[in-house]
């Protein structure tokens, strides 16, 4: 993939610019970078905390050549790479389904993958913030959210450099995105998945459904990255989209 950078100081989000730059013909490998967001974007609807030089937020165009039906891999993907990005700077994180990266079950990471139709075909927007610092936090993340520098086991009084997080993120998301793509990609990615994340199999969950609210034990994902959930009568509810929780403490 080739990969071109847009640099930003300021900007209302990554993902509305990557998108806007999707429709007007932008080719895959398009990132768009800033050092702080107005108006970032969070799933459901939610904001991001996005100050001055606090985190990475990151956008990157794709126009991946896979069936509909396999699109929510590419969020899978995504953290991977995330997760291997984090591993470099001394942070055991882990997944939680289908997009939290945490690190001692508090939120470092997050994804937000939006699809784009555009004249050439669909495109898809996937944005990630890394949380770099917690020292700017607002009260309402500061016992949810975390950092590098606050998880890294190798960093020194030395600055991390947002540029060496964001280098990596680059090579990391081409690696993945390219086994995805490739013979057997599918599979290959839910099995990197299944190694990275604690989710995977036999956590118990409480899931928010657009329909109501589950409890279960995980159970693998579908091949699709949709994730099974069985519930205590022995029925396995295969959930494509929602929010899931750890319910108690293993
Ligand atoms: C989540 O809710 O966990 C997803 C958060 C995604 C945030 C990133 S920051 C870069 C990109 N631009 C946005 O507006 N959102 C994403």
């Amino acid at each position: 993939m080739n990969i071109t950078i847009l640099r930003f100081d300021n900007i209302d989000s990554t993902n509305t610019e990557a998108a806007n730059q999707a429709r007007q013909g932008a080719d895959e490998g398009l990132c768009v970078i800033a050092s702080q967001q107005t108006a970032g974007r969070g799933r459901h609807g939610r904001t991001w905390v996005s100050e001055k030089g606090s985190g990475l937020y990151f956008s990157i165009v794709l126009r991946p050549k896979i069936e509909t039906q396999f699109l929510p891999l590419i969020t899978l993907m995504t953290g991977i790479a995330v997760y291997d990005t984090l591993k470099e700077f001394g942070v055991e994180p882990d997944i939680k389904w289908v997009n939290d990266i945490l690190v001692r079950e508090r939120k470092i990471s997050g994804i937000l993958a939006e699809t784009v139709e555009t004249a050439t075909g669909l495109a898809v927007v996937v944005g990630i913030g890394i949380n770099l610092t917690s020292r700017n936090f607002p009260d309402e993340i500061a016992d949810i959210a975390t950092s590098i520098e606050s998880e890294s086991m190798m960093m020194g009084p030395r600055a991390l450099d947002p540029l060496a997080v964001e280098t990596k993120l680059v090579a990391f998301i081409g690696y993945w995105y390219e086994i995805l793509l490739g013979e057997n990609g599918r599979s290959e990615i839910i099995q990197n998945w299944r190694q990275r994340s604690s989710y995977f199999s036999g956590k118990s969950v409480r899931v928010t459904l657009p329909t109501g609210t589950i409890e279960g034990t995980t159970d693998g994902l579908e091949k699709n990255g949709a994730l099974r959930v069985k519930t205590p009568n022995g029925s396995v509810t295969i959930v494509q989209a929602g929010d899931v929780e750890k319910l108690r403490s293993q």
